[in-house]
């Protein structure tokens, strides 16, 4: 009788690994997310590399120029891997199916073709789609060569046949090796694939970038159980139906994750941004109630974003709270301060919440502009719209400090503002500005000079 193949089972959320099957994931606690992958053992040889085995280099003797860059030339793009492209590695490009990952991967690789020949991988789209993205955004096409195929056998050997100076694996989760038995797009392929990538990256000394889908719930293995392999993760995000596009790096073995890039979405392809402030209250309304503006900080990168709230009784049922651009439990948090701790009760109002521009902000430091535009649209009073707002707020209503405010105070008064609210304790931490600060230690402090408190 054959030996029965080895099999095991793979939870497709997380990667967690059961000789047996389970209906709860032990280890993310999903219901029903195990499912069955035939185990094939490697290939004969000692190591199963299919190359042969490296020896030991002494640190001081590593050549120096391992960290050479390539620059796309696109700026927001090379800024955020840490000033380009460095040979060798393997980097993640995430995000939600049609935010513009294949678009600006796309352009960069055009940017990349005057300098060497760049290979396209497409497992998605065939080539003639790809063909009529690029001619749309004005790419001729030169220096590129496109590759339909999922296959990863063929893919390593045109890799290693046409010696590109540039991958792009789109994407990875279409990618099937023979290697393993299970579906493509499963947890173990996706490991499979990107690890024998990532080895060919290093081996052969090319860049080779993977685009990652990943859902909203994060149901289907996505590129999170590859973010430990690979060198850099980046991610590409935006409201599906707003122009911008931010790309952040959440991982780099090569630079810093506290730079962002701002793109803006065209006809032709997507566009940098370089002064994203201005864009982003080009189209604000002065002397609206709710309206706020607040100086976030993006990375290294001040960037002031208009909050816009909305208050309205509540006509039937519960009161709904309804956010975009920010943590809905947040915003929960910050109304069960503003009712306990200044006396604004939202309890029987419907409360929106929308950062325009369909940018996302998860810093603690936006909560004090966040709870004025609430409280500015509670009372139908509008704030003052040549103040700021920034500061985190605490449960008993205290502002905490928060960080690179003179950087966020700068922005603003390059931008025409002229008063700053801030944490009384982060005064300390100026030395001069041209807006005028005003600290205040309370939300009912920092309410009551923006004009929006109880009389
Ligand atoms: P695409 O890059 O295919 O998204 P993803 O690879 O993340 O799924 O972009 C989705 C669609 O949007 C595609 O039809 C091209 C279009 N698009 C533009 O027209 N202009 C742009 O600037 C971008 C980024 C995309
Ligand atoms: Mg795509």
């Amino acid at each position: 009788m054959p030996p029965r193949p080895k099999t095991s089972f793979v939870c497709q959320q997380c990667g967690f690994q059961s000789p047996k099957w389970t209906g709860r994931c032990p280890s993310c606690e999903g219901w029903n997310t195990f499912v069955e992958e035939r185990v094939v053992a490697p290939p004969k040889g000692r190591s199963g590399l299919g190359r042969a085995p490296r020896a030991p280099i002494a640190l001081g003797d590593v050549p120096a120029d391992a960290e050479e860059r390539l620059a796309t030339g696109i700026a927001e793009f090379d800024r955020v891997l840490g000033g380009g492209i460095v040979q060798g590695s393997c980097v993640l490009l995430g995000g939600d199916p049609g935010i513009g990952k294949s678009s600006l991967l796309m352009q960069a690789s055009a940017a990349l073709a005057e300098k060497g020949t760049v290979l396209y991988v497409s497992g998605e789209e065939s080539a003639a789609q790809v063909k009529l993205r690029a001619r749309r955004f004005g790419i001729g096409g030169d220096g590129i060569l496109l590759l339909a195929e999922t296959d990863l056998g063929s893919i390593i050997e045109a890799i290693r046949r046409v010696r590109p100076i540039f991958v792009v694996i789109d994407s990875i989760q279409t990618m099937n090796s023979d290697a393993i038995a299970s579906a493509a797009g499963g947890v173990s392929q996706l490991r499979e694939c990107a690890a024998r990538l990532l080895e060919l990256a290093k081996g052969d000394d090319v860049p080779i970038f993977l685009v990652g889908h990943v859902t909203k719930e994060g149901a289907v293995a996505g590129p999170r159980v590859l973010e430990h392999i690979v060198d850099a993760v980046l991610y590409l995000e935006g409201e599906r139906f707003h122009a911008f596009r931010i790309l952040r790096a959440t991982k780099n073995r090569f630079g810093s994750t506290d730079e962002v890039g701002v793109f803006e979405m065209g006809d032709n392809g997507l566009r940098e941004v370089q002064n994203p402030s201005e864009v982003f209250l080009e189209e604000r309304g002065r002397g609206v109630a709710g309206s706020v503006v607040v100086p976030t900080v993006e990375g290294t990168r001040p960037l002031l974003v208009e909050v816009q709230a909305l208050v309205t009784p509540t006509s039937f049922g519960l009161p709904r709270r309804t956010v975009t651009g920010t943590d809905p439990q947040r915003l929960l948090l910050l109304l069960a301060v503003l009712a306990k701790r200044a006396g604004l009760n939202s309890g029987s109002h419907d409360v929106y919440v929308n950062l325009v521009g369909g940018l996302r902000i998860r810093e603690p430091a936006a909560d004090l502009g966040l709870a004025v535009a609430v409280a500015s649209a509670l009372r139908d009073r509008p704030a003052d719209p040549r103040t700021v707002f920034v500061g985190e707020l605490g449960l008993g209503g205290e502002l905490r400090r928060v960080q690179r405010l003179a950087v966020r105070l700068k922005e603003a008064e390059r931008l025409g503002f002229e008063r700053a609210v801030v944490p009384a304790a982060s005064l300390a931490d100026l030395n001069g500005t041209g807006l005028e600060v005003q600290g205040a230690a309370s939300l009912r402090e920092a309410l009551e000079r923006a004009g929006v408190a109880d009389r």
